[in-house]
């Protein structure tokens, strides 16, 4: 194991040496149970040899339709809510230039997002924003039913029909959904939309590596065939062996078991890399829908530092200690920046001049770790050699694996997320949609309406 790294040196303190030699029985034994499908949620284990089995035609399909959006699209707007939305987003954030949104060249659209929310103000700022741009539309959703991007979905599709005309702005749709069921599959039929489909046996959000992921990815131009190559490779190391020594994936999901059996149940991902702040959301989402049900679950929080080493710092060192940290921490920087000499050296800062951000960056990360674990809190480190496609594919899989062992560890189904209807139920009473009039009745009581 070269790339990816995990240092568990800062846990150690906070757990004994025979809890982890225990607990790699468990982790043998749900290791084989998710390699050979028998375990909890079993039917959406398909991204398990997803990354080894996207074929050449694949990735020329979809790097064609990149290319076909991107020739005539100064914006895209990707249309996705949750797996839909944010695996694609955290690999464009991680990989986009912080300011490349604020200049357009030809051939490289900008990406934007829809259907994630319901805020109205979004939207119509969207609307206006898209003017007379150019535009085109990634519409995904799996089950193809989701209100959020299904409302979206409606208003970019009447924007597009009203400047293009019916066939023109179906040229400028691509769906990605369901090989057979739900609305947008239906309407991607009728309309003749180009479309990609979603593995059935692939859940929301593990689905980054599938259309849902790589299309949007590409059409950034982001090389989508490294992104996978690292998640080959990580898929590759996982998969084969249970043991910690060789496995990064099975030691961490151990480790954070551990550390929850300890009464540690929030997991703070720190980064010290601004782009990497939607990979943050990813994760939680990834995590937080895996994990979090039956009144169990480790809670995922994520911090970016060193921002919020001036909100959030202040709690992590001194605060409840009911928490452990994982840093991503990434060895090199894409680009450079050093500090200047000044004459009058009114802020001190000379005894840094010459010297790279990035190394101040990483002091403050090392500085930070020695501190918070001082403070009580456990801290594991996962290292990448740079932010680029390759290495991010291997943290996706990477935490792709983890979670899912992790989540049979907690003894829950990471496939499954029955809470997230609850909320629906009630929105769709509220709103007075045919077929919940009893539910209709029941809140307008509660609320006094
Ligand atoms: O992980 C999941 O399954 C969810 O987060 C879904 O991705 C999310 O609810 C969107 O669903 P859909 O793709 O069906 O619109």
């Amino acid at each position: 194991m070269k790339d990816l790294r995990l240092d568990i040196e800062n846990v150690l303190p906070f757990i004994e040496q025979e809890e982890l030699i225990s607990i790699q029985k468990e982790i043998f034994y749900q290791h084989q149970q998710l390699l050979s499908k028998s375990g909890k949620g079993s039917d959406f284990l398909g991204w398990i040899d997803l990354p080894g089995d996207i074929s050449s035609e694949e990735f020329e399909s979809l790097e064609r339709s990149a290319a076909f959006l991107r020739e005539m699209s100064e914006v895209v707007v990707m249309i996705g809510i949750g797996g839909s939305y944010l695996g694609a987003r955290a690999v464009i954030e991680a990989l986009t230039p912080a300011f490349a949104g604020f200049r357009y060249h030809k051939g490289n659209p900008l990406i934007v997002y829809a259907g994630h929310q319901l805020s109205e103000d979004y939207m119509a700022d969207l609307m206006e924003f898209l003017g007379d741009k150019a535009f085109s539309v990634i519409v995904i959703s799996k089950s193809g039913t989701t209100t959020e991007p299904a409302i979206a979905f409606r208003l970019l599709k009447q924007e597009l029909e009203k400047r293009y005309g019916k066939s023109g702005a179906g040229d400028r749709i691509i769906a990605i959904t369901d090989k057979l069921r739900g609305a947008l599959k239906t309407m991607a039929d009728q309309e003749g939309y180009k479309s990609f489909v979603i593995p059935d046996d692939v859940g929301g959000r593990f689905s980054v590596l599938t259309p849902v992921g790589l299309l949007p990815i590409a059409v950034a131009g982001f090389n989508i065939r490294k992104l996978v190559e690292g998640a080959v490779e990580m898929q590759t190391v996982v998969n084969s062996s249970a043991l910690f020594e060789e496995n990064p994936a099975a030691l961490y999901a151990a480790v954070r078991n551990l550390l929850y059996r300890r009464g540690k149940p929030v997991e703070v991902l720190v980064n010290y890399e601004s782009g990497l702040s939607y990979f943050t959301e990813w994760w939680k989402q990834l995590y937080g829908e895996s994990e979090g049900k039956q009144n169990r679950g480790i809670f995922p929080a994520g911090v970016n530092f060193t921002t919020d080493l001036h909100s959030m710092g202040q709690y992590l060192q001194d605060g409840l200690r009911v928490l452990f940290e994982t840093v991503l921490s990434v060895e090199k920087p894409r680009r450079k920046a050093v500090v200047p000499e000044e004459a009058q050296n009114l802020d001190g800062l000379n005894f840094l001049s010459g010297t790279n951000l990035g190394r101040i960056n990483h002091m403050a990360e090392l500085g930070t770790l020695l501190a918070h674990v001082d403070g009580g809190v456990p801290v594991m480190k996962l290292i990448i050699p740079e932010i680029n496609e390759y290495y991010l594919g291997e943290l996706i899989y990477f935490f792709e694996f983890a979670c899912a062992l992790s989540g049979y560890i907690l003894d829950v189904n990471p496939f499954d997320q029955p809470g997230v209807e609850e909320y629906k139920r009630n929105m769709f009473a509220l709103l007075g949609k045919a077929g919940y009039e009893r539910e209709t009745q029941e809140l307008k009581k509660r609320l006094n309406w």
